[in-house]
C-alpha cells in the first residue's frame, strides 16, 4: 500500500499537479523557506502576488538580515499574521550568526529556525535535499486521514503524533532526491484542488481506488471531530457530621449506590449527599439547625462536569444519632482507609 500510494502520487503531480508556481523554480533553501512561510497562512494566490517582489528587494538571506525589520513588515504588509515577517527577519540573522550564511541541511537543523515548524522544516528539506521526511500541514491531514480511514481526533496531540508516524511510513523509499519534491509537491496539491474538505473530487482523484474513506463514500466523516463534551454543573451538599468516640472523631460517611442515578461517586463513600440545602436540613433534628456550619462552596472539577461543593458541618454530642440519615460512624483513621471521592479525602484529611 505505501508504495503505490506514493508512486500513484508522484505520477498525477507529474501529469495534474502544479509546476508553474514561482517558487518552484526552485533556486535553494532561502526561495523556498521564503515561499513556505509565506505559505503557511496566506493563499496560494496571494503569495503569488507578494513573492517575487520580495525575493527582488531581498535577493539572498543575507540582504534580508541586514535589512531594517520595519522594511521586511512593510513589503510584508497584505499578507497578514506579521509574528511571521518579524520571524523571517529572526530566522534569516539565526542564519547569519548561528549557522556561518548557509541554511542548515536537514529539516532538524531547520526547525531550529524561528518561525519553523515541523511540517515547514520537512517541506524544505523534500525540496531542497529530498529527505525522507513527512509534512503534514492542514490539508495533509485531511488528506492521509480519509486515505487511511484514521480515526483519532486530531485534537488530541498524541493522535497526531501517530498520524506523523502513519505519514513516515507512506513516504517514498527510492530515488529520493527525485521523489521526495515530487510526493511533497503531489501531497499538497491533491489537498488543495481535489481533496477538499467539503464534497472532494474523489473522481479526479489518483488514489480514490485505494483511499479507505472514499471506498466507503465517507470521506467528509475524516478526520473525525470529536464533539466536544458538553460539560454540566452540578450542585450538591455535604452533611460533614462528626461526633466524638473513644478513638477520637468519628465521621458519618454514605456509601454511594453502584446503580444510583448519579455514577460520579458509584461506591464510594462520601459525606451524606443531598440535593439541596432544604434538603439536608430537613434530614437533621430542628435543635441541631443552629449548630450547622455552612462552609464555604468550592468546585470539583471532573471531565464532564462542575461539581459545586457546599458543605454543612455539625459538631454532635457522642453517641447522638442521625436516624433521617444513612450511613455509618467511622473513627477519621478508619475513614482515611476507605475508597473516598478526591475531593472528601482532601476534607477529611484536613479536618
Ligand atoms: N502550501 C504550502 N507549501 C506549498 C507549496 N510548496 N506549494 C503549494 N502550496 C503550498
Amino acid at each position: 500500500m505505501a508504495s503505490l500510494f506514493s508512486r500513484k502520487v508522484i505520477a498525477w503531480q507529474a501529469t495534474h499537479g502544479r509546476h508553474s508556481l514561482p517558487w518552484q523554480m526552485r533556486q535553494g533553501p532561502y526561495s523556498v523557506w521564503l515561499s513556505e512561510v509565506m505559505l503557511q497562512q496566506t493563499q496560494v494566490a496571494t503569495v503569488q502576488n507578494f513573492y517575487p517582489q520580495f525575493l527582488a528587494k531581498f535577493p539572498t538571506v543575507k540582504s534580508l538580515a541586514a535589512a531594517p525589520l520595519d522594511d521586511v513588515l512593510a513589503l510584508w504588509s497584505g499578507m497578514g499574521y506579521y509574528t511571521r515577517a518579524r520571524n523571517l527577519h529572526r530566522a534569516a540573522n539565526q542564519v547569519m550568526t548561528d549557522f556561518g550564511g548557509e541554511f542548515p541541511k536537514t529539516a532538524e537543523g531547520l526547525e531550529q529556525l524561528v518561525g519553523v515548524g515541523r511540517s515547514t522544516a520537512a517541506a524544505i528539506a523534500a525540496f531542497c535535499y529530498g529527505e525522507r521526511v513527512a509534512i503534514l500541514d492542514g490539508n495533509v491531514k485531511r488528506v492521509l486521514a480519509r486515505v487511511l480511514a484514521f480515526e483519532g481526533d486530531l485534537a488530541n496531540a498524541a493522535q497526531v503524533r501517530l498520524l506523523w508516524d502513519k505519514a513516515i511510513a507512506l513516504l517514498p523509499t527510492h530515488n529520493l532526491k527525485k521523489t521526495m519534491p515530487a510526493y511533497t509537491q503531489g501531497l499538497m496539491d491533491m489537498g488543495a484542488t481535489l481533496c477538499h474538505a467539503r464534497a472532494p473530487d474523489c473522481v479526479s482523484c489518483p488514489v480514490a481506488s485505494i483511499c479507505k474513506a472514499s471506498i466507503s463514500k465517507a470521506c467528509e466523516a475524516y478526520p473525525i471531530k470529536k464533539k466536544k463534551l458538553k460539560r454540566s454543573t452540578e450542585s450538591i451538599w455535604l452533611l460533614h457530621a462528626t461526633r466524638k468516640s473513644r478513638q477520637g472523631d468519628a465521621v458519618l460517611l454514605q456509601q454511594r449506590p453502584l446503580d444510583g442515578a448519579s455514577k460520579v461517586w458509584a461506591g464510594l463513600f462520601s459525606l451524606p449527599p443531598f440535593a439541596s440545602e432544604a434538603a439536608l436540613q430537613a434530614a437533621v433534628p430542628q435543635a441541631l439547625h443552629p449548630q450547622l456550619v455552612f462552609q464555604p462552596v468550592f468546585k470539583h472539577v471532573l471531565t464532564h462536569k462542575d461539581m459545586w461543593l457546599h458543605v454543612v458541618r455539625v459538631q454532635l454530642p457522642a453517641n447522638s444519632k442521625l436516624p433521617a440519615v444513612q450511613g455509618d460512624w467511622f473513627a477519621l483513621g478508619d475513614a482515611l482507609l476507605l475508597g473516598l471521592p478526591a475531593p472528601i479525602r482532601k476534607l477529611l484529611a484536613a479536618q
